[in-house]
C-alpha cells in the first residue's frame, strides 16, 4: 500500500479493501470507514463498529449514535461540522452471549498505524473528542478516562476532550449525568482553545508544544 499525498477516498477504498487482521474473516463482515466532513475541525473518536453500523457502512448510526447525536445537541455541535470515526474499523463480532467484543489490542494496533494515524493527518482537526477509553488509550495512552473526562488536554498544538462513550451510560446509568454535563462544557471549552486560552488547562496533562499528535500503537 503506497502512502503518498492521499485522500480521505483512497483511505475509504483501502479500508473497504482491508485484509490486515483477523477481522476480515468474518463472515458478513463490512468495514466502517470514518464520515463526514473532511475540512472538520472537531473529530470524534469511538472504539469500533457495532452491528448497526457493520450493516449500514457507517459510524454512529446505532444506538450510541443516537445517544451520541443527543450529546452533540447538547454541545451545540452541528453534525456537518465534524468527522467522525473509530480506533477500529471493522465490528468485532460478538461472543456466544451475543454481547458485542472489544477489539483486541492488536486489531487496534493494526486499524491504527494503517489508518487513524493516516485519517488525522488528513482532516488535521483542531479538536479531537476521544469518545470512550480505547479510543482516549489511542491518543493519550496511560490517561484514564475516569480521570480526565471533560477536560481539555493540549497534545502538541491538538485539543483532546476525552468524553466517557456514550454507550458507557447503557450499561452504567449513573454516567448518563456525568456525559450530558461533559457535553454541555465542549462549547466553552472549544471557545477557549480557540481564543487561545490554555490558563485551565490542568498543567500536568500538558505536553510539550513539539510533540505530535502521535498515536498509542497498542
Ligand atoms: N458505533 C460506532 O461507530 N462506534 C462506537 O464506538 C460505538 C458504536
Amino acid at each position: 500500500m503506497g502512502y503518498g499525498n492521499n485522500t480521505l477516498d483512497e483511505l475509504r477504498t483501502w479500508i473497504l479493501d482491508c485484509t490486515k487482521c483477523d477481522l476480515s474473516s468474518l463472515k458478513n463482515r463490512r468495514p466502517v470507514p470514518g464520515w463526514g466532513n473532511p475540512n472538520a475541525n472537531i473529530m470524534l473518536i469511538g472504539e469500533a463498529p457495532g452491528a448497526v453500523e457493520n450493516k449500514s457502512g457507517k459510524p454512529f448510526v446505532g444506538r450510541s449514535g443516537q445517544l451520541l447525536t443527543n450529546m452533540l445537541r447538547l454541545a451545540d455541535i452541528q453534525s456537518a461540522r465534524i468527522y467522525t470515526t473509530n480506533v477500529a474499523k471493522c465490528w468485532p463480532d460478538s461472543d456466544k452471549n451475543g454481547k458485542q467484543k472489544s477489539p483486541t489490542k492488536k486489531q487496534m494496533a493494526t486499524c491504527i498505524s494503517h489508518y487513524l494515524v493516516k485519517e488525522l493527518e488528513i482532516v488535521n482537526p483542531s479538536i479531537v473528542i476521544a469518545l470512550g477509553s480505547k479510543a482516549l488509550g489511542a491518543i493519550l495512552p496511560g490517561e484514564k478516562i475516569s480521570d480526565c473526562h471533560g477536560r481539555l488536554i493540549d497534545k502538541g498544538g491538538t485539543a483532546i476532550i476525552p468524553m466517557y462513550h456514550p454507550a458507557a451510560a447503557i450499561h452504567q446509568p449513573r454516567l448518563m449525568n456525568v456525559i450530558r454535563e461533559d457535553f454541555t462544557r465542549i462549547p466553552e471549552l472549544v471557545k477557549r482553545w480557540m481564543d487561545g486560552d490554555r490558563i485551565d488547562v490542568p498543567s500536568e496533562l500538558v505536553s510539550p508544544g513539539n510533540e505530535n499528535l502521535a498515536i498509542n500503537p497498542y
